[in-house]
């Protein structure tokens, strides 16, 4: 037989969408599943931007330009600009999601073997295109103790080496909920600059900070102009997961002209995704205003029901709607497979991210999970009592 290549051998499984089979054999013998484990949301897409695409009277649905239409990247500029991100058209490359526009950069800022830091844990499908790019990720690690908070910069410093292209941080963080403060991200700038490496910020969860705080972005740092890279997305923003549109922002002509190769590689991104996004530019902000109150009340919810089980630590998020949980547990996978396969409550059970997955190091995040909180305010308090309640019949 053929054989497949090291690399897809190397590549690693998605611990959000790993335990679906056991999911799906659940189901078929009846049960019901709360998903704390994906960040699906289920708040409701925009009407605009949905109408925008079922008003359409396009006869041909046909390539859009490599980098995206030019009336929804001027647009999209004037997103940028009232967040104070000030950048024009020709600094955005349209992709197909935030995950293209990872993957562009990854190809474009790093050949085989070089490596890209990371803080730990990070959003798991980095390691995936890390892999499919040959790059290696050097994780620094943050800790739940310290809220997930910046490690201290001469951790990074440590990392450092000949090889080193770039750091990526994600901010808000996925899977910490972790928010950035100005000052941290001044400090990453001063390393980047001092060590001459790219700052790729992934931004995609931007809209979602909490109790008063605004974000900050690497691309309103003053000097950063030729370092940082923003990797963006609709996905979370409007709730358009499957729209698949997403983009790249820099003010460095080389990236842009590198990362347009392998945009032209594969075309264009979707024709009536970007409809739809570039209508999603209208939505209101109370529209954001609701939704952000509702995620508050979610994540309030959520940690005191956590805090309230024996033994479980839980990190606060400020942002993004995910929070990692530490349980008194060994093996966080076992148990959340456990929980699809043997446990029920009422013929009920609840599915969860096992966190060993979000990070590179081994053996870390392996007593925690991840939760998405995605779900509305009673089905969560529910699911953390099934949580609570399985906890005690796994522990004995
Ligand atoms: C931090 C982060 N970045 C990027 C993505 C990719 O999103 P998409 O490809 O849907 O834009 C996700 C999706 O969950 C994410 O959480």
């Amino acid at each position: 037989m053929p054989t497949v290549s090291q690399k897809g051998l190397n590549m690693p499984e998605s611990p959000i969408r790993k335990l679906v089979p056991f999911a799906e054999a659940a189901k078929k013998r009846g049960a019901k599943i709360l998903h704390l484990n994906i960040g699906q949301p289920d708040i409701k897409t925009p009407q605009i931007a949905l109408d925008a695409v079922r008003n359409n009277t396009i006869d041909v649905l046909a390539y859009s330009r490599t980098e995206g239409s030019e009336t929804y990247r001027e647009k999209l500029a004037g997103y940028y600009a009232k967040n104070d991100i000030h950048v024009s058209s020709d600094d955005i490359i349209v992709t197909t999601g935030g995950s293209e526009a990872l993957s562009f950069v990854m190809g474009s800022i790093a050949d085989a073997d070089n490596e890209i830091i990371i803080p730990e844990p990070f959003y798991a499908n980095y390691n995936g295109f890390a892999t499919g790019a040959g790059v290696k990720v050097v994780p620094v690690v943050s800790r739940i103790e310290d809220n997930f908070a910046l490690p201290p910069i001469e951790e990074f410093e440590k990392l450092i080496s000949p090889k080193t292209k770039a750091i990526l941080i994600c901010n808000p963080g996925n899977p910490t909920g972790y928010l950035y403060s100005k000052e941290e991200l001044q400090k990453l700038a001063a390393i980047v600059k001092k060590h001459n490496l790219f700052l790729v910020a992934d931004e995609v969860y931007r809209e979602f900070t909490y109790d008063g705080v605004e974000h900050y972005s690497i691309m309103q740092e003053p000097g950063l102009e030729e370092h940082a890279i923003i990797v963006d997305s609709v996905s979370k923003r409007y709730s358009m997961c499957g729209a698949r549109i997403g983009c790249l922002v820099t003010k460095n002509r080389e990236v842009i002209k590198t990362a347009m190769k392998f945009a032209q590689a594969r075309l264009s991104p979707p024709t009536y995704a970007q409809i739809a996004a570039e209508a999603a530019l209208e939505t209101t902000q109370a529209y954001f205003d609701e939704v952000k109150a509702e995620y508050v009340e979610r994540r309030n919810l959520l940690i005191d029901e956590l805090g309230k089980i024996e033994g479980v630590k839980v990190a606060r998020p400020k942002g993004a709607f995910y929070c990692i949980a530490e349980l008194p547990i060994d093996d966080a996978e076992d148990f959340a497979q456990w929980l699809l396969e043997d446990f029920r409550l009422n013929n009920e059970t609840v599915m969860v991210a096992p966190a060993a997955g979000f990070y590179a190091t081994k053996g870390l995040g392996e007593n925690q999970i991840r939760i998405a909180y995605v779900l509305e305010k009673e089905s969560l308090k529910h699911a953390v009592n099934i949580l609570k309640e399985a906890l005690k019949s796994y522990i004995g």
